[in-house]
């Protein structure tokens, strides 16, 4: 596992950005395993740079982690609704395809076996993710036991407290959502963990350091063997200082 830590969401959000660049760069057929959240915005604020200083992703295939189930693809807290605003809108080159789970499907059993067939379909070479200050991944909540695939799950009180933010009531924050599962999300060749913030370190220390549990579902991440976490100092200040040097990248390097 690789750990790098910056002073600021931007420059980690370049870092980030580079990642991604070299994968779309480098693969005949690029598959991004993507991400929402407002950490991943600083990302995808720097991709969409890229993009428009000549990146082509026209040969791209995107599949995104998860989707809150009974909201529209044009509600604005949905993620359909966040790729467009924070990504994809007026790009002057667009993936070839695009994938979200469809949180408005009839049949939801019947939604997750086709992006389950996606999935298999593409297998993701970098996945991009964020991590709930409970240390969840996608939706992936803390519990006794994870699913492997692609699953509708109930949201935790404390995922929907801290997701009310984005919404006008936290009575209006979905309960439930489809997410892929951690098998899927284990199987991309490549994962990038992005998180910033105090609140998220405890949640980082635990997942980088601790015992490999299921109800902290990140360190989950200690069984892939590459791995890189994006950090900010905040969400680095658990990790003991040997772990990741204990000199942010771009502070050091600026007078
Ligand atoms: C949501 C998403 C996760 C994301 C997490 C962190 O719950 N389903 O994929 O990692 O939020 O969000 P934020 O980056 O806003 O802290």
């Amino acid at each position: 596992m690789k750990i790098r830590v910056f002073s600021s969401p931007q420059s980690a959000g370049l870092y980030a950005s580079s990642l991604l660049e070299e994968a779309i760069l480098t693969l005949e057929q690029p598959v991004l395993g993507l991400a929402t959240g407002s950490t991943v915005i600083a990302c995808y604020a720097a991709l969409r740079g890229l993009v428009w200083c000549g990146l082509d992703l026209s040969k791209t295939v995107t599949i995104n982690l998860d989707e809150y189930i009974g909201l529209p693809p044009l509600h604005p807290q949905s993620y359909h609704y966040f790729m467009e605003d924070t990504l994809f809108r007026d790009l002057p080159s667009r993936p070839k395809e695009m994938y979200i789970p469809n949180g408005m499907a009839a049949n939801l059993d019947v939604e997750c076996d086709r992006y389950d067939s996606i999935i298999h379909k593409y297998p993701i070479d970098v996945q991009l993710l964020g991590i709930g200050v409970n240390g969840h991944i996608g939706f992936n909540e803390p519990s006794h036991s994870l699913f492997s695939r692609t699953h509708v799950v109930h949201l935790t009180p404390e995922t929907i407290s801290v997701n009310a933010r984005f919404f006008d009531r936290v009575e209006d924050v979905p309960k439930r959502a489809l997410t892929m599962g951690v098998q899927s999300i284990l199987q991309a060749r490549k994962i990038i963990l992005m998180a910033f913030g105090k609140g998220k370190a405890d949640a980082v220390a635990k997942a980088v350091q601790g015992e490999v549990r299921t109800d902290l579902p990140a360190s989950m991440l200690q069984f892939h063997r590459d791995v890189t976490w994006i950090l900010d100092t905040e969400s680095a200040s658990a990790l003991p200082r040997n772990v990741w040097g204990g000199h942010s990248i771009l502070s050091e390097m600026t007078p």
